[in-house]
């Protein structure tokens, strides 16, 4: 746990956590369909077992009064050559509660866990209509440094993913920096 801008809790979840992973998780994928690239009903129907594995990734929730309200996922490359990149997923806050610094909290623990891990740079891909999210990443030092078109395709209609990264090793002061932004 540590130290937040939000009056959210932000915790990693261990293996034990797999009902708040759930809940959490499908409550994204309902709710904000057009944001993930998965769909609620193939995680809906994941056994016990795989919601378990899937929490082999780095995952990191913020809590409002124990309540999961928010989540982060880090996933690391695994190639040798390649573990300096990580990449960002599964993010989240509930509707209610944009607004508060909760996304941002979730990043600086995100962020601070992957330097600790060694890597350098973070990388995102998410729905070029994503305005809102867009505006997050730029704002928290991501750059736009590619575009897929037609990266994501549902019931037939396509839309672009766009490719974002952060340097991390030019940041070491990057929890200073992002809270000075509050
Ligand atoms: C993108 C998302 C995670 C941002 O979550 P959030 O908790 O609202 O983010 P923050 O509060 O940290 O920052 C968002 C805004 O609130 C403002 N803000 C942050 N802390 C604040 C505070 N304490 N008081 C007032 N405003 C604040 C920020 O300035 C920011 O403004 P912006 O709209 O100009 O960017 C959220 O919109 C979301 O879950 N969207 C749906 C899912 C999604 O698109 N996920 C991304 C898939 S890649």
């Amino acid at each position: 746990m540590s130290a937040t801008i939000s009056e959210a809790t932000i915790r990693r979840l261990t293996v034990d956590d797999v009902g708040l992973f759930r809940s959490i998780r499908l409550e994204a994928l309902l709710r904000e369909p057009s944001s993930f690239a998965s769909l609620h009903e193939d995680w809906n129907n994941l056994p016990e077992e795989e919601w378990r594995r899937r929490l082999d990734q780095t995952v990191f929730v913020a809590l409002l009064k124990g309540e999961p309200c928010g989540m982060m996922a880090l996933r690391f490359h695994q190639p040798r050559k390649m573990r300096h990149r990580a990449t960002l997923t599964s993010v989240y806050v509930r509707r209610a509660e944009r607004g508060k610094g909760i996304a941002t909290d979730l990043f600086i623990a995100v962020a601070n866990h992957a330097q600790g891990r060694g890597v350098r740079q973070l990388e995102l891909g998410l729905n070029a209509e994503n305005s809102a999210a867009i505006r997050f990443y730029r704002r928290h030092g991501f750059e736009t440094v590619g575009r897929v078109r037609c990266g994501f395709l549902h019931d037939g209609v396509g839309s672009d993913e766009v490719l974002m990264s952060i340097a991390l090793e030019s940041e070491p002061g990057i929890v200073d920096e992002l809270e000075s932004l509050f």
